[in-house]
């Protein structure tokens, strides 16, 4: 990464909002996005795809470092195949955190990922972007919710696109997940220690993005106008 490119992390839990929350301040601030969990979930669909189960490690790891995937408005191609919606399964979100606690994986998506920094600036989403992947951003945020606030946001998200979702097993497989993520020994799901946390349990999508760009306008002075009409 160049030092001259401004990043903004935000790490944290499934559920927590960071996706939107990324998405949001990228484009207040006319900023690029990276979604790391995306470029996970691709290695665990290309995993299941090659049907060589989840254990070779080694041959899972190759995989990672040569796939061919193309990012174009929104779609999502592995070998030229649209997987946009293939990869946001639970399955394949599942998937994702088994290949992310390889350390080969990890390695081998690590340039592909510090790639992406580029002007005017970045805004990467994931669970290590903060601690190992830009550990010099000027703006680190680590996003927390409840693991039951959390479950209840999947659970309308896949109503609303008249999915099936049940939500004791979506409560369950997020604590899953999350222990995963959280207890694996290579880049483990933890803040770093100079990221701002923000528990957002209680509040909504526009209070995030309002605190994050209020940051972000002190660190890097970027351009700040409060919706609210609080003063600055
Ligand atoms: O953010 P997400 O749900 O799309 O991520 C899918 C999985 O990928 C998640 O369980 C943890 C893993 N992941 C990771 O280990 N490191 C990242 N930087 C991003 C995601």
């Amino acid at each position: 990464m160049s030092d001259s490119v401004p990043v903004i992390t935000i790490d944290g839990p499934s559920g927590s909002g960071k996706g939107t929350v990324t998405g949001r301040v990228a484009e207040r601030l006319g900023w690029w996005v990276l979604d790391s969990g995306a470029l996970y979930r691709l290695v665990g669909y290309a995993v299941e795809q090659a049907k060589i189960g989840f254990n070779d490690q080694n041959k899972i790891s190759e995989i990672a470092s040569k796939l061919n995937v193309k990012f174009d408005h929104g779609v999502i191609r592995l070998g030229g195949i649209d997987v946009t919606t293939a990869i946001r399964t639970e399955t394949a979100g599942n998937n994702a955190s088994k290949v992310a606690a390889m350390p080969g994986v990890r390695q081998a998506l690590l340039d592909w990922q510090r790639d992406y920094a580029r002007l005017p600036g970045l805004v990467a989403d994931g669970r290590d972007m903060g601690t190992t992947v830009f550990p010099d951003a000027g703006l680190k945020i680590f996003l927390t919710a409840s693991a039951a606030e959390r479950a209840q946001r999947r659970y309308k998200q896949l109503k609303e696109k008249g999915l099936p979702a049940n939500l004791a097993a979506l409560t369950a497989e997020i604590e899953e997940r999350d222990a995963r993520d959280r207890n694996r020994a290579v880049s483990p799901l933890v803040p770093a220690a100079d990221a701002i946390e923000i528990d957002s349990t209680a509040l909504t999508i526009e209070n995030v993005v309002e605190r994050v760009l209020q940051q972000a306008h002190a660190v890097y002075a970027t351009p700040y106008r409060p919706l609210s009409g609080r003063q600055n």
